[in-house]
């Protein structure tokens, strides 16, 4: 499933990007929190323009990964490389969208000053933005095609406009990975289908990488390139009919799982419940679906949300 092992006869990665260079690489990781073993000695390799759906219940470690990835959780054992780098905190190659938005949805500030201030860490808003952050702004803006959205304040906007306007911060300064945690939570079907397709559009236009948390894999079913799904310590990185199947997902559960297809959608089932319905019932925007926070302090949505280049990544 994941690089090393998959059979001579699978796909390619996504056509074009069998030889292109690794973005992301897990070599032996071990990823332990609180004295638990989130990640057990995992090796795999994510490509320059792939979409990866990062999928698994509630608790498996799609957070934790990122946070890896970003150098906010260290490896008890292995190495994290980024663009063939070990990880560093604050490193401009990436993009992150962290997994707890709501604070945002009250906020009068303008949706341009909004992505301005992700540019401009601690300086607040365009007014003092340079010549060169300013074209930034407008070169992401465009690229999500959010001009119109960033005349209005974040308050009235739909939830899937004020995450097109999060998109767009994680744009800024050109990263080559993009990391978005639970980017659906709380969005209704038609929001969720026009996010994906989104993500996907740009993901593709730039040629980067995505990691793409979700509860659900039917949403991102037609974007994605390969799943990584994480679960038991161990994660399974492949194609969709390579990891959604009996054996690996049983695995991953720790527990029999039958994998039903119908009518275009994939329904991962234990017994007669949907798993990754039932195991994300009652999160909602804000929540992280475990009872250890990260110390408490998300009640601010802090505005800025890249792994930037003043080395600071925050609201995680
Ligand atoms: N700061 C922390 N300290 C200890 N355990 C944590 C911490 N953050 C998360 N965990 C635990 O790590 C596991 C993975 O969590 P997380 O990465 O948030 O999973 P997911 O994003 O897949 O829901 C969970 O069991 C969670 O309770
Ligand atoms: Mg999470």
């Amino acid at each position: 499933m994941t690089e090393s092992d998959r059979p001579p006869s699978a796909p390619p990665a996504s056509s074009g990007t069998k030889e292109a260079a690794p973005v992301l690489e897990l070599d032996r990781v071990t990823l332990e929190l609180g004295g638990r073993t989130i990640l057990r000695d995992t090796s795999l390799v994510i490509r320059q323009g792939e979409f990866v759906g990062v999928l698994g219940p509630n608790g498996a470690g799609k957070t934790t990964l990122m946070r890896s990835v970003l150098g906010l959780v260290p490896a008890a054992h292995g190495v994290v490389r980024v663009l063939g780098e070990p990880v560093v905190c604050g490193n401009p190659s990436i993009g992150y969208m962290p997994q707890t938005r709501s604070a945002l949805a009250g906020r009068r500030v303008r949706g341009r000053d909004f992505v301005a201030m992700a540019a401009d860490g601690h300086r607040w808003g365009l007014p003092h933005a340079d010549a060169k952050t300013r074209a930034d702004v407008e070169r992401v803006l465009d690229l999500v095609g959010g001009r119109a959205l960033a005349q209005r304040p974040l308050s009235e906007l739909s939830g899937g406009e004020r995450q097109r306007l999060l998109l767009a911060q994680c744009l800024l300064g050109n990263p080559r990975l993009l990391l978005l945690d639970e980017p659906l939570i709380s969005l209704d079907p038609h929001h969720q289908k026009s996010v994906v397709e989104l993500v996907r559009r740009v993901q593709q236009e730039l040629g980067i990488a995505v990691l793409f948390s979700a509860h659900e894999l039917n949403p991102l079913l037609h974007a994605l390139d390969r799943v990584l799904y994480l679960g038991n310590g161990v994660a399974a990185l492949g194609t969709v009919d390579e990891v959604i199947t009996k054996p690996v997902l049983s695995r991953l559960y720790g527990s029999a799982i039958d994998v039903i297809r119908m009518n275009g959608r994939i329904f991962v089932m234990s017994g007669d419940v949907e798993v990754e319905k039932h195991d994300h019932e009652h999160e909602d925007d804000g929540e992280h679906g475990h009872g250890r926070d990260h110390g408490g302090s998300h009640a601010h949505a802090h505005p800025h949300h890249h792994a930037s280049r003043d080395g600071h990544t925050h609201d995680v």
